[in-house]
Parts: structure tokens; sequence; C-alpha cells
């Protein structure tokens, strides 16, 4: 990897690896192209499952110049997140999937139609018509134009931004999180026709809910092999990623082979289930994913951080562990911290994470490319944040997406995320 990314921001030289030959499989706890070569997600997130439910960052940018970004940054994937929410408004055929009703019905009349107005001025093929999923379309299509390859991670039901406990969006059966309306937005997705799509994320961040089905491992078992059965049959290609339960911070019960069970005094009480890879149609395609991020700031030494983290579901991809029963690929497939130039190097969280990368050679993607938000709403949180043209300063970009948002960040943490998969 020829990756040299100066303070000034200027990229010397920058050689992004050829795109895998498709489909994608698994064998053990790696991840294949079909020539047999292995590949690893170097990738960052791009968030398109918001209120306006269109990739973010388009009034500032076309969608070339955005997907350009990641061969620029080394990167080889986007996760590239979407509601339910989108496919449902397209089976109920309704109106409010243009771009035009997308962003006032997101940002209101006022500030929506110039919001509007420098879209179509930065993606002059774009009209007002133009669909939501005209526009992931475009996406797609630029993605395999620069060879990026695309994993599809249904992120929410209904679209905003995820993830608060009892947002309505976090489990089975919670207020937005209608069982067959998300495995039938799956079929439709993994049916539709996207070049280099090769991955779905089932869903983003399960986590716990007062109100929806019981929150168990039997559940999670009986809707999650539903969805991959649904995936699978619409494309028997795509990799299969599954989430572990509490925000998807852990899943070893899946490597370790435990009965999954259901929950006492629940409609699921004395329910059991076992995640059996030959069971299923999709053995060769099961990818775990998990997420790591710093809440805790920590300043724990790199042995304490990475021996704690490894529990929590890595005995998937280490065959010398005795208690493993089934090796799976793994893909960290969220981390990221303030892009200040100063953070990366205040807690070990950045570094603890190299290492953990570095010996377990396991894939990641990123949070997140974006520098700004269309729209961002949270709520749970009080007063609730409903803000409009919101600054991400997390992202990898400025606010603008002109330009990389702290160099440095990226030098010391991005670059050398890349530099531990290659060795
Ligand atoms: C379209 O959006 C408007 C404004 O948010 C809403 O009132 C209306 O119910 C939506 N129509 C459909 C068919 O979803
Ligand atoms: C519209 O934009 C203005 C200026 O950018 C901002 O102050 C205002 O809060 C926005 N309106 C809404 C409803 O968010
Ligand atoms: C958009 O659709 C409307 C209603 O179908 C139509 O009248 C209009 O001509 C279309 N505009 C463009 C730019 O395609
Ligand atoms: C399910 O229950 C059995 C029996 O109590 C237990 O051994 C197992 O660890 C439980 N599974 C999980 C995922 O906790
Ligand atoms: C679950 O098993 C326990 C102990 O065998 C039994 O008492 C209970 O009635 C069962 N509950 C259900 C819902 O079947
Ligand atoms: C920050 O950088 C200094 C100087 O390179 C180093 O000694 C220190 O260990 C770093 N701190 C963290 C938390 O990485
Ligand atoms: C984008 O923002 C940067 C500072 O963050 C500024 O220097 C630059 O002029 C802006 N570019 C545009 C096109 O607004």
């Amino acid at each position: 990897m020829l990756f040299r990314y100066l303070a000034s921001g200027l990229i010397l030289g920058s050689v992004a690896a050829a795109l895998p030959s498709l489909p994608l499989s698994t064998k053990g706890r790696d991840i294949l192209d079909s020539d047999g070569k292995l590949f690893h997600h170097v990738s960052t997130n791009w968030p398109g499952h918001q209120e306006a439910m269109i990739p973010e960052g388009l009034q500032y940018a076309s969608v070339e110049e955005i997907v350009s970004w990641f061969p620029k940054l080394g990167l080889n994937s986007v996760r590239l997140t979407f509601a339910i929410e989108m496919i449902d408004d397209i089976y109920a055929n309704s109106p409010n999937q243009t771009l035009e009703k997308s962003i006032l019905n997101a940002l209101g009349t006022a500030n929506g139609t110039g919001v509007l107005n420098q879209i179509l001025a930065h993606n002059p093929t774009f009209s007002k018509n133009t669909t939501r999923l005209q526009v992931f379309d475009a996406v797609a299509k630029e993605l395999d134009k620069q060879g990026i390859i695309l994993h599809l991670d249904n992120h929410v039901s209904k679209a905003f931004w995820c993830c608060g406990e009892n947002d309505g969006n976090g489990w089975f059966g919670e207020k937005f999180f209608i069982v067959e309306n998300w495995i039938r937005g799956w079929s439709y997705m993994a049916k539709h026709n996207w070049p280099t799509f090769a991955s779905v994320g089932l869903r983003n961040e399960l986590r716990n809910a007062a109100t929806a089905e019981p929150v168990d491992w039997y559940t999670w078992y009986t809707h999650m092999t539903s969805a991959a059965n649904a995936v699978h049959e619409a494309d028997p290609d795509a990799l299969i990623f599954f989430s572990g339960l509490s925000f998807d911070t852990y899943i070893d019960p899946i490597p370790l082979g435990k009965t999954l069970n259901g929950t006492a005094g629940k409609a699921t009480a004395n329910k059991t289930a076992k995640f059996i890879p030959d069971d299923f149609a999709w053995k060769n395609k099961i990818v775990l994913e998990i997420h790591k991020y710093d809440f805790e700031a920590t300043q724990d030494n790199c042995d304490a951080f990475t021996s704690k983290w490894y529990e929590k579901g890595f005995q998937a991809v280490d065959a010398s562990n005795p208690a493993t029963k089934y090796l799976f690929p793994m893909v960290i497939s969220e981390w990221g911290f303030i892009q200040n130039g100063v953070y990366f190097n205040q807690t070990t969280y950045n570094k603890c994470l190299i290492e953990m990368v570095d010996k377990w050679q396991v894939g990641w993607q990123q949070w997140e490319l974006s520098g700004s938000f269309y729209l961002q709403t949270r709520p749970g949180r009080v007063p609730q944040e409903t803000i409009q043209d919101l600054d991400e300063a997390w992202g990898l970009l400025n606010h603008n997406w002109t330009a990389v948002r702290s160099p440095v960040t990226v030098e010391n943490s991005l670059a050398k995320m890349i530099a531990a998969l290659q060795q």
C-alpha cells in the first residue's frame, strides 16, 4: 500500500487494491474472493438511513467526488446504510420518494428548497423527480466505476439517527421494527442489481427494548436466520453479517456454539436453538460483526484491552482456542472517535484497536465518512436534538465534504489500521 498523507492534506500516492473477484465466500475464519484470495473489508460508513433517506453529503459534492475519497483514503469498500422505510415507501408507491419530497419533507420547504438546489447543482444528472433508489443506484454505479465493494447495512427501520434504547428501531417487534417489513426489505435490496454488491449487514446494533419481542438469543436466532434465508434466496452470492446483542458489543455465544435460550416468563420460555452453520444453505456466507467505541475513554494497557475484548467474540477467529466450536470471519463494522487531531493520542483506544487488528487480522469499517448531515434527530436525548446541517466531528471529511477533516488523525488511525492488515 503506497499511502502517504501529508499534514498539508495532499495525498502523494495511493494505490487502491484491485477489486476482488466476486462473489466472496468464507472458509473457516477467512473471507476469500472467487480466486481464493484473502479479502479484508477496509471501509468507512456512508450513512443513507436518516430522515431524507438519501446518502449524506450530496448538497456539498457530487456522487463521483464523494466516492473518490474511498480510493484516495486507501479503502476498498463502503458500508452504505439504509432504512427499511425506504423500501416500505417503494411498496406503498409513495409520492414521497422523489429527491424533492425527500428533502423538503425532512428539512421543511424554506431550508429544503435551498438544499435541494445545492444537490442538483452538484449532481446535474439528478432531477427533482429522481427517486431515493435511483440515487442509491447512481452511488452503486460510481462505486463500480471506482472499484469499490458495496456492503449494504440495514441500519434502522424508521429513518433517523441510530441508536438509542427504546427508540423504536432496536429489537424485533419494537414500535418501528416490524419483522415482516424488514425481511421484505431485504428480499428487495438483495435482489436489486448493484454492480459491486458483495455483502449485507442484516441489522445494525440489536439492543434491548422494553416493548418488543423477548430480548434473548432464541429470538435472535429465529429472526436472523429467517432474514438470512431471504437474502440468500434473493442473492445466493452475498455474504451475510450477523450483529450481536447490546448494540453489537458481543457475539461470543455463536462461535462458542452455546445453546440460544428464550426468556423465563415470556413467550420464548423454555425455547432453545443452536446456531449450527451446517444447518444453513448459506453456511459459507456467514460473517460476524462487532462494534467497538471508546465511551469509557479507556486508559487500559493494550494487553488488558485486547484480552477483555477478545472474550466478546474473537474466539470466532481463533482456531487455537479449544472453546471455539465454529470458526467464522469477523469484521469490526463500526469503530471511530472524534477527528480533532489530538484524541487519537489521549486514550489507548486507537493504539489498542490497531494492535487488535494486527493480531487477529480482521476487516473493519470506520465510523464514518460524513462531514455533516442534512438533518439529525436523536430521540431519547433531553432536549431532543433535531439539527439541520449538523457538523459531524467524527467524520473523516470536513463539514463541506471538500477535504480530510484531520489529516494527522487519519495518518495515526485509519492509515495504521490499513497497514495492520498488510503484513
Ligand atoms: C408523504 O409525506 C407527508 C409529509 O411528511 C406525509 O404527511 C404523508 O403521509 C406521506 N405520504 C405517504 C403516502 O407516505
Ligand atoms: C433553517 O436553516 C437556518 C439557517 O441555516 C437554521 O437556523 C434553522 O434552524 C433551519 N430551520 C430548521 C427548521 O431547522
Ligand atoms: C416531475 O414529475 C412531475 C409529475 O409527474 C412532472 O409534471 C414533471 O414534468 C417532472 N419533472 C421533471 C424535471 O422530470
Ligand atoms: C442457555 O442456557 C444454558 C443452560 O442454562 C446455558 O448453559 C447457556 O450458557 C445459555 N446460553 C447463553 C447464550 O447464555
Ligand atoms: C418451562 O419449564 C418449567 C420447568 O420445566 C415449567 O415449570 C414451565 O411451565 C415451562 N414454561 C412454559 C411456558 O412452558
Ligand atoms: C501519545 O503519544 C506519546 C508520544 O508519542 C506517547 O508516549 C503516548 O504513549 C501516547 N499516548 C497514547 C494514549 O497513545
Ligand atoms: C469548505 O470548508 C473549508 C474549511 O473547513 C474552507 O476552507 C473551504 O473554503 C470550504 N469550501 C467550500 C467550497 O465552501
